[in-house]
C-alpha cells in the first residue's frame, strides 16, 4: 500500500491512470466501462478522445456510469458479445497476481458480467488499492450481491464463512441497479481466495461476489512517483 496522500492527490493520481487507459483504447474497439471514481476517471479521458473524433462503443457496468458516459459524448450499446477492452477500478488488488476485491460501490455483478466479456481486462487504481495479499486487506468485506428473495436465509448460509453484513444507505437497505441487495461479508478466510470464490458461487441466492480472480491481465497504478504498469503473474 502507499504512502496515505491527500484528497487531492488521490484524485490526481485517479486521473492519471484513467488517462493512461484511455490510451489503451484503439478506435473503433467496443469497451467495457467500469464503476467507481477511479473507472469515472477513465470515461472522462475516453470522452475527450471521442470529442476529439475517435469513435467508441462501449457496454457501461452501471446505471451511473452509463449517465456519465452518455453526458461525455460516448456511445453506449448492449453487452451482446465479446468485447475488445474492459477497464475498471477495484477496492483492492494483490499486487503480484492482480486478484482483485471489488464491489464496494455495489456494481460488482455487472461489473463482473463486463469484465468477463473482455478479451483483455485491466484494472486502474491508485496505489493505495495495492496490497501484497488480499488477506492482509482484513478491513475489507468480501461484498456478495443477493437476490432480495430470501435473504435473511442466504445472510444465515453466509454465515458460516464469515460475518455477512447487509449493506445500508441512508438507513435503508442498499439496492443493486439489479434491484437486489448486497451482503457484505466479513472476515471471511482470503488465505485462499479461489476456495472461497467457489464456495460463494455455490450458495443458493447468491448473484454474484466481489473476488475477481484471474480475471485481470494487467493493472495501471498511479501513486506520487508516477504511473506503473503491472502484469499479472498467475497464482498458486
Ligand atoms: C464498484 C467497484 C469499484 O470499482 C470499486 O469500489 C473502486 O471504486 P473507486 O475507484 O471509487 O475507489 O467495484 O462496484
Amino acid at each position: 500500500m502507499g504512502r496515505p496522500g491527500s484528497a487531492a492527490e488521490r484524485v490526481e493520481q485517479k486521473q492519471r491512470a484513467g488517462m493512461r487507459a484511455a490510451e489503451l483504447v484503439a478506435d473503433g474497439m467496443t469497451v467495457g466501462l467500469g464503476s467507481g471514481s477511479t473507472a469515472e476517471q477513465f470515461v472522462r479521458a475516453l470522452g475527450q478522445r471521442a470529442a476529439a473524433g475517435a469513435r467508441f462503443r462501449c457496454v457501461a457496468s452501471s446505471g451511473r456510469t452509463t449517465a456519465l458516459a452518455r453526458e461525455v459524448g460516448l456511445e453506449i450499446v448492449e453487452l451482446d458479445g465479446p468485447l475488445d477492452l474492459a477497464i475498471d477500478g477495484a477496492d483492492a488488488i494483490e499486487r503480484d497476481t492482480l486478484r482483485a476485491i471489488k464491489g464496494l460501490g455495489g456494481a460488482l455483478t455487472r461489473e463482473k458480467l463486463v469484465a468477463l466479456a473482455a478479451r483483455t481486462f485491466v484494472l486502474i487504481a491508485d496505489d493505495s488499492k495495492l496490497t501484497p495479499t488480499l488477506a492482509e486487506r482484513p478491513d475489507l468485506p468480501a461484498p456478495i450481491e443477493v437476490l432480495t428473495f430470501g435473504w435473511q436465509l442466504t445472510r444465515q448460509r453466509l454465515a458460516a464463512f464469515g460475518e455477512p453484513t447487509l449493506r445500508e444507505r441512508d438507513g435503508a437497505p442498499f439496492v443493486t441497479d439489479n434491484g437486489n441487495l448486497i451482503l457484505d461479508l466479513y472476515h471471511a478466510d482470503l488465505a485462499q481466495p479461489e476456495l472461497l470464490a467457489e464456495t460463494l458461487n455455490g450458495v443458493p441466492g447468491v448473484v454474484a461476489h466481489g473476488l475477481f480472480l484471474g480475471i485481470a491481465s494487467s493493472a495501471i497504478i498511479a501513486s506520487e512517483d508516477g504511473v506503473l504498469e503491472l502484469t499479472a503473474t498467475p497464482s498458486g
